[in-house]
């Protein structure tokens, strides 16, 4: 009898939109080339743990339009810890497995780096709204969670403006700014604070100042989380400026909802490049985006890969930002 070619799968760290999709294009593939999908549950701890399910094409279909993970995702303390991650070897052995893909971010890859120290055959689609894998343009997930942002954004505007309040909006990224500078630009923001641009709370009320001499009754902040407290800053803004002032972390609604196009698109590309890393034995890779062509980055670039900022899009948004007070100053003129 012909014996059953298996490949295991796991989400890790935080979900992203587009994991539903990429699992349905991965099973679909896989099928295609006759091998059965093993997934394990809520990411490493499953493999850990042997918590598994078979999937096929059929079952993972109806999740494909929708945000989250249906095999569920997680982060892994146990993972960590050298000792206890020996069990995963186990499992692959137990199991037969030709390979495993792993679903997730810049954690991910580098647990998946340890397995395949481990001896166990690895591939890596980078999935995360932070957008902090940098060996790929893009990450499955961020265009959804930046789609989201900029909607949200543009909601929160409308009363912002109808009120004459100053917003301060943060947004997702870990220590990537990539979600505050694209919802920044995309919602026309008029300040955005990034990891990577440092400027002192002090500068941002200037600038803030700036914009209410300029005309603009409610100036939007767009700040990527972990460089301040959001609402302490609004009450130091009332506080300096007299002027009634917001503060809204937006948090997971960045993290679900249906994926966008883009995302479906980059799920699906990498989902079945992710099989054909199989079928050609190309292991230890992470499937990436650049240029819009798909490739193939090994872990150790992948982890030495340095953060990929947009200096230009940075450049855009200071000039759009110089043109905007200057044309609300020569409004005022008139
Ligand atoms: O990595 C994705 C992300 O949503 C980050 O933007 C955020 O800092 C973090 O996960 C939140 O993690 P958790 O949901 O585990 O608290």
């Amino acid at each position: 009898m012909k014996k059953t070619k298996r490949i295991g799968v796991l989400t890790s760290g935080g979900d992203s939109q587009g994991m539903n999709a990429c699992l349905k294009t991965i099973t679909m593939t896989a099928e295609k080339y006759n091998y059965q999908v093993i997934a394990f549950l809520g990411g490493y701890q499953g493999l850990l743990d042997d918590n598994f399910k078979v999937i096929t094409s059929k079952e993972a279909a109806p999740y494909f339009h929708l945000g989250g993970s249906f095999i569920k995702s997680g982060r892994s303390k146990d993972f960590e810890d050298d000792e206890k991650r020996k069990a995963a070897k186990k499992v692959y052995k137990n199991h037969e497995l030709e390979a495993l893909i792993v679903l997730g971010g810049d954690g991910s890859i580098r647990g998946a780096f340890d397995l395949q120290k481990m001896g166990l055959n690895v591939v890596v689609i980078p999935c995360t709204i932070d957008n902090d894998a940098f060996c790929t343009e893009r990450a499955i997930g961020f265009d959804t969670a930046v789609n989201n942002a900029v909607n949200a954004i543009d909601s929160i505007q409308q009363t912002m403006s109808a009120n004459d309040r100053i917003l301060l909006v943060e947004v997702m990224g870990r220590y990537c700014g990539d979600v505050a500078l694209y919802s920044g630009l995309g919602s026309e923001s008029d300040i955005i604070m990034i990891p990577e641009k440092k400027q002192k709370e002090e500068k941002i009320i200037r600038e803030i100042a700036k914009q209410l001499n300029a005309g603009n009754k409610s100036p939007t902040v767009v700040i990527a989380e972990h460089q301040l407290n959001v609402q302490k800053l609004a009450t130091k803004i009332e506080t300096e400026l007299s002027w009634e002032c917001r503060a809204v972390v937006l948090g997971y609604i960045q993290r679900g909802g249906a994926p966008t196009m883009q995302d479906r698109l980059l799920a699906i590309r990498m989902g079945v490049a992710s099989i054909e890393c199989i079928i050609n034995k190309t292991f230890g890779v992470v499937v990436s985006l650049n240029d819009d062509k798909i490739n193939f980055k090994s872990f150790e670039e992948a982890i030495k890969a340095g953060k990929q900022f947009k200096e230009e899009l940075w450049n855009t948004f200071l000039e759009m930002k110089r043109f905007k007070t200057i044309k609300k100053k020569s409004l005022q003129k008139k």
